[in-house]
Order: C-alpha cells, then structure tokens, then sequence
C-alpha cells in the first residue's frame, strides 16, 4: 500500500487505527465461508478503523477521488464473501463504532454499526426489553447484520433484520452522510431508500448506525422436539402448525446425525433420538397460560397428523443448550463443507423441494445434511467433500436444486445473500430487467465502482 495513501488515512482516524502489516490484516481476509467455495483475498490491503461517520465519509472521499476499491467489515461472519477484500483496496473495519443506548418509552435501540448483536442483546435486556431475533452469531456487527439482511433461527414470528430497522445512517461512496427513516414506525416519503441499503452487501453504501426496534420480554418460553420417520413428514408439518392458529417463535428442522455430532463435540446432550428428523419449535409467550394454551394446541396437533412422541424442553438451561447444539451445526459441518445452500421456497412447497434432495441423494449415493429454518421455508442443504467429485459434478447438483428451488416459486439464497459466491447465477435466476435495474442503482450510488466492487452483481 502506498505510504501517501497511509499517512492521509492516519490524517483522519489516528496512528493506531490504521495497520497494514502482514500479520495485522490476516484476521481481516476472510468470513465464515467454507473455503472451497471463498474468493482469494488480496493481501496487499490497508486496515482502516474509523471513529465516526465523518471520518467514513472522508474516507471514501478520498477512496472516490483516488478510485481505491472500499471493503467494508463487520464481523466477519458472513458466509457469501461479501466481507472479503478482493483487490487491492482499504478495508473499512466498524469495531470502533459500537456504542448503544436504547430509548425505553419508543422501544427503540440506536446501535453504532460495530455494535455486536451481542451487545444488542445485553443492551436490551438490561432495559428491560428484548430482541427477539437471533441472526446468526453473536460476534456479527449491526452494520453486517443490516447490510446482509441477517435472517436467523428465530424470524419466523416476527421476521427478518429488515423488519426490526427503522433508521439507518449511511455514508455514500461519494462521502455524503445520510439519514433514512429513524425512531419511526411509518415513513412514506418517496421511495425507500434505507429498504435498498438494507441487504445491499456493503455495495450502495456504508451504515454507520441504527435504529433498532425492540420488544417487551415475553415471559414464557418452552422449545418442543417433534420427531418424524421422514423428511417429506416433518416438513409437511411446518404449515399445519401455522393453519392452527400457533406462530412460534422459531421453526427450526434438524436431523438427529446432526445435532448428535454436534452434542458430543460440546459435551451436551440432544434430548429427542426417537427419529431421524425432527422439527424444533420454539414458542415465546407473554404468560404461562397463553404458553399452555398453545403447547396443547402443537401437542394436540402431533397426534392428530401422527407425529412420534414430542419431548418438552422448559428450563431456560434446557433450551439454552438445544439453541446452541442448532446454532453449531454449521461450524461443525464446515470442515468437510464444499458449500452451504440457504435455497427458500414458500414453506408449503418444501416438501417437493426435500424430494428432489432425496433423488439427488439416492442417484448419487451421498448424504446432503440437511437442516434450517423451516418455518420460513429456508433450507440449508449442504454439499460435503464426497470422494471423487469434480466441480461439474458439484455445479450439476447445485444447479438442479437451485432449479427447483426457483421452479417452485422461490429464491436461491434466503439467507446468506450473494456476496462473491452466487454472482454468477444472477444473470440465470433474476429476469434482466431487474438485474440491469440493479445496475443501474449500483451506478446511481457508486458511480466509480470503489465501494465493495466485485460483490452482488455480475
Ligand atoms: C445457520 C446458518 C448457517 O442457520 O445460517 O446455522
Ligand atoms: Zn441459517
């Protein structure tokens, strides 16, 4: 890196938050992507930590002005690429900005983009309130969160990060500093600009901070395992459970090799190993009764459609641990991981996409791990390192089931979002007009291409 370049950027946040060494910027490269599949990451980068959003917004003025490719980083925990510098350029790390302060009487937290959801979880909590959502690990930063859209385990009452942003401040590549919505539940002046911005990737702009709706705590929790001889069964079950009358928390669909790996390897034990596949619902309520009442309606319906017999986890303890035996699946996986699908289709139709798995897995004699957020029809489908097999036939199989995914009304990525890894398919699964839309947007806000160029679009 140029020492002009270095000493301008030093100008602006301070000797310390600058470092360019070798060692220094290893632990900047790369995000949770399973290896095989991540982009190389240029090592010929600048680690930039900036105070304040006017210190962003200088920044990328000069970014702008000298065209330097900007990569901005939260935690790190992504698992499309989105985060990885692939050219030489300035990594824009968060971390300094991470202060919270949450505004009890609107209910609403205002989080520093490198808050992490850690701190936003603790901060709530110690108001009094809650946050309901839990997207992914807790090291992830708010302004990662927000940029990718940061689903979770726990969207399926209340949905995803989008639905809990009120405000956003951003810096444009061009150094603009601006507002967009703020402690307001309606807003409908002119087009949604904070709505473009929200999973956008780091592609349209850098969020510097948030506004952040909360909850009131709901007091009664139970997590109930439901267990099925079949895949086809238990996702089968998912929509049932909402015709019913009860939405839950969470939906989450696991299978018992899985989280039984995963137990071990933490010392904790899963409590259901009746069947292979399994649901794993979480109910949050306001009151023990309200809680009762609907646990008998999910208990009444296992019996009515023939479930296997159900198993209760109360404790907070119980239920902290089977969260958490869930939340490592992936990192157990990874590993042996070529790549981690996060294919969404309507919750219904889950069904006919698992049965394409099932041939896909019996034509091939391999197992596709499977599990994920059943209540929101996201599946994380996983291909393993299967002895043998070359990149087409990995491409083969990923195509076959992106097709269906899309055939049957849904998306290729629900979750995890495009970053490096799915900008080839783009140009196959989005019509052309909204892919040169998105061009053209990206143009509007970037028009030097230097803020996280290469992710997003083809
Ligand atoms: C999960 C991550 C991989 O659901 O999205 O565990
Ligand atoms: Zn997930």
């Amino acid at each position: 890196m140029e020492e002009e370049l270095i000493r301008k950027l030093k100008s602006i946040v301070g000797e310390d938050w600058v470092v360019s060494s070798k060692d220094s910027v290893a632990g900047y490269l790369y995000d949770e992507t399973p290896p095989p599949l991540r982009p190389k990451a240029c090592e010929d980068v600048v680690v930039v930590k900036p105070g304040n959003a006017e210190q962003v917004s200088e920044i990328l003025k000069i970014a702008n002005e000298h065209r330097i490719p900007v990569f901005p980083r939260g935690g790190g925990t992504g698992l499309a690429g989105a985060a990885v510098p692939t050219e030489k350029g300035i990594i824009l790390s968060m971390e300094r900005m991470n202060e919270i302060t949450v505004d009890v009487e609107n209910l609403i937290a205002e989080a520093g983009a490198g808050a992490t959801l850690k701190d936003l979880i603790d901060a709530a909590d110690k108001a009094g309130l809650s946050f309901p959502l839990h997207p992914g690990d807790e090291g992830a930063q708010i302004g990662g969160l927000i940029a990718c859209n940061a689903g979770g385990a726990r969207a399926v009452k209340t949905g995803v990060m989008r639905n809990y942003v009120k405000g956003i401040e951003v810096v444009l590549p061009t150094g603009e500093i601006i507002k967009l919505g703020g402690k307001l539940l309606k807003n409908n002046l002119g087009y949604d600009l904070m709505h473009l911005i929200i999973g956008s990737e780091g592609t349209l702009g850098v969020i510097t901070k948030a506004w952040i709706r909360l909850q009131p705590r709901e007091l009664a929790s139970a997590t109930i395992i439901i267990p099925f001889e079949e895949r086809e069964k238990a996702l089968a079950f998912v929509p049932k459970i909402f015709q019913e009358g009860v939405l839950p928390l969470a939906i989450e669909y696991v299978e018992r090799n899985l989280v039984q790996k995963v137990a071990d390897k933490l010392g904790l034990t899963w409590p259901c190993s009746s069947a292979e596949y399994q649901l794993m619902i979480i109910l949050s309520e306001s009151s023990e009764e309200a809680l009762l009442s609907v646990s008998e309606k999910l208990l009444e319906l296992c019996e009515k459609l023939g479930a296997l017999e159900p198993v209760i986890a109360q404790t907070r303890k119980e239920q902290e641990e089977v969260l958490k035996i869930r939340s490592e699946i992936y990192s157990t996986l990874k590993p042996n991981m070529v790549d981690i699908l996060d294919t969404t289709v309507p919750p219904a139709n889950m069904v006919k996409l698992i049965e394409t798995v099932n041939e896909i897995e019996s034509e091939f004699n391999v197992y596709i791990p499977t599990y994920g957020h059943a209540g929101d029809g996201n599946l994380h489908l996983h291909l393993m390192k299967w002895d043998g097999w070359t990149e087409e036939k990995y491409d083969e199989v990923r195509a076959r089931i992106y097709r269906k995914a899309v055939e049957l009304g849904g998306t290729i990525t629900g979750e995890h979002g495009v970053g490096c890894v799915r900008r080839k398919y783009l140009e196959q699964f989005l019509d052309a007009k909204s892919l040169s839309l998105m061009k053209e947007i990206k143009k509007i806000f970037d028009p030097n291409n230097i803020l996280n160029p290469g992710k997003v679009l083809p």
